[in-house]
């Protein structure tokens, strides 16, 4: 049997390989929602506009609820010989409203609708993964605050450099993390322009209201050009980009969990509620969500290739390919979102090790910089010079197999004659961080500003 969408011209149906690879209802069903609001949306506007009899819209809307409930319920069956969720739904709102079915596809092609519902998805998953961001955020913001004087080494090269305090760590992704709102925000914007009405790709003869039917759907704006409504898969992109970015900084963070976690670090502990132990080493305590927090950014990237690439060959305007937009733009958005959450429960859980955090902090002579900055300020020596008296007295404790603060001053004064006791005043951790006040700076103080600054932020309602 052919199609009895499309099928007036054909006289068999599909070989069974055609209709399997060409089918996207296994996947696509999740537009339902989408699909049946771009269908009301689209069937008032054409009742407004006269197009369409008031006692046909009405039989279609009525009819169209009747199908959303029942895919609501779970009652609806979905059948692969119909494609995919447009033409599944209206094949249902056949049976349950008779012929003006038949009349809901006028001025409209399945290429406007699959581009209006995909662009509502990702509104509305972007709505979400926004939420979930910010949650993550206020997590953050609180540890740190909490933690806003706890000294712990911080890093270049993954070698003790100088020390910073825990808060201020940890502030640092929320810097990363604000930005990527902002990046989801400026796709949203975008991406809120209205592909409906722009029919299989030249617009329709029948006089359409595209400014209602955006207005309906929540969209700034009707698109401006047919051709480009119904192949442009730019909005997508622009999600799947924000989306690396941020798996790309979940994933960091994720593997900054599993060092701290190992008993060589022991910087922070996870709870047995972000734990998993070994079936065979009892003794073990995996990170688990960390480590497959920090593996899903591959997916959420590769979706982004892979959506690259369906794309960069497509002449104007539609194209079979694009049909492939949708399963890695689920998947992607659906990993993060997951991700999200369970950085921001391991977030919740987390706790620091302070005691140890503060020892590590001191080692690996992590105040050198706080000692050739004291030669600088006290003595006036060029920097350069200071750093060079510094190397060598970080040589000598490394000979005497001590930290800079127990050297002897005479020791120090065999490297340096004009060092006075005042020096040891710069050497330990703590005098180290409150030292650093400059703007953005490590200070405790900072860090509690900076924290509480988030946190109102956070708590107050976004602008649109
Ligand atoms: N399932 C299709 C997709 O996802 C819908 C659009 C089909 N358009 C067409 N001209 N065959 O892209």
């Amino acid at each position: 049997m052919s199609n009895r969408m499309w099928g007036g011209r054909f006289a068999t149906g599909p070989d069974a390989i055609m209709e399997e690879i060409n089918a996207s209802i296994g996947f696509d069903q999740r537009l339902w929602q989408q699909d049946i609001r771009g269908s009301l949306a689209h069937a008032a506007m054409l009742a407004e506009t006269g197009i369409l009899r008031k006692a046909d819209v009405a039989a279609i809307e009525k009819g169209l609820k009747t199908v959303a409930a029942e895919i609501e319920a779970g009652t609806f069956t979905f059948s692969r010989a119909l494609e995919d969720i447009h033409m599944n739904v209206e094949s249902r709102l056949k049976d349950v409203a008779g012929t003006s079915a038949g009349r809901l596809h006028t001025a409209r092609s399945r290429n406007d609708q699959v581009a209006t519902d995909m662009r509502l998805w990702v509104r509305d998953t972007l709505d979400a993964i926004d939420t979930q961001i910010a949650d993550l955020m206020t997590a953050l913001a609180e540890k740190a605050l909490a933690f806003s004087g706890a000294v712990m080494p911080g890093f270049t090269h993954l070698q003790s450099a100088q020390p910073v305090t825990f808060g201020h760590h940890l502030l640092a992704y929320v810097e990363m993390l604000g930005r990527d709102r902002g990046r989801f925000a400026d796709a949203r914007a975008r991406l809120n322009e209205c592909p409906l009405g722009a029919a299989a790709l030249a617009g329709t003869s029948f006089p359409i209201d595209r400014h209602m039917t955006a207005k309906a759907l929540g969209f700034d704006r009707p698109t401006a050009n047919s051709i480009d409504s119904v192949s442009d898969r730019d909005f997508a992109l622009e999600a799947l980009a924000a989306a690396s970015i941020c798996a790309m900084h979940l994933s960091r963070f994720a593997e900054e969990i599993v060092i701290w976690t190992t008993p060589q670090f022991g910087f922070i502990r996870l709870t047995d509620k972000f734990t998993t132990g070994s079936s065979i080493m009892p003794q073990k305590r995996n990170p688990d969500a960390a480590e497959l927090v920090r593996a899903k950014a591959g997916r959420v990237i590769g979706a982004l290739n892979g959506l690259l690439v369906v794309m960069k060959g497509l002449p104007l305007a539609y194209a079979k390919d694009m049909q492939e937009d949708k399963e890695g733009t689920f998947d992607a958005l659906q990993t993060l979102s997951l991700s999200l959450a369970a950085m921001a429960g391991m977030v919740r859980d987390m706790e620091p090790d302070v005691k140890r955090l503060k020892k590590a902090a001191g080692s690996g002579f992590s105040t050198a910089t706080d000692l050739a900055d004291w030669l600088v300020r006290v003595l006036e020596m060029p920097f350069r010079d200071a750093h060079h008296v510094t190397g060598r007295l970080v040589a000598l404790a490394a000979e005497r197999n001590v930290g800079l603060e127990k050297l002897s001053l005479a020791d120090m004064q065999g490297v340096e004659p004009r060092i006075t006791d005042d020096v040891f005043g710069v050497l330990g951790v703590e005098r180290s961080v409150k030292s650093r006040t400059s703007y953005g700076g490590t200070a405790p103080a900072n860090v509690r500003a900076q924290a509480r600054r988030w946190l109102k932020r956070l708590a107050a309602p976004r602008k649109a």
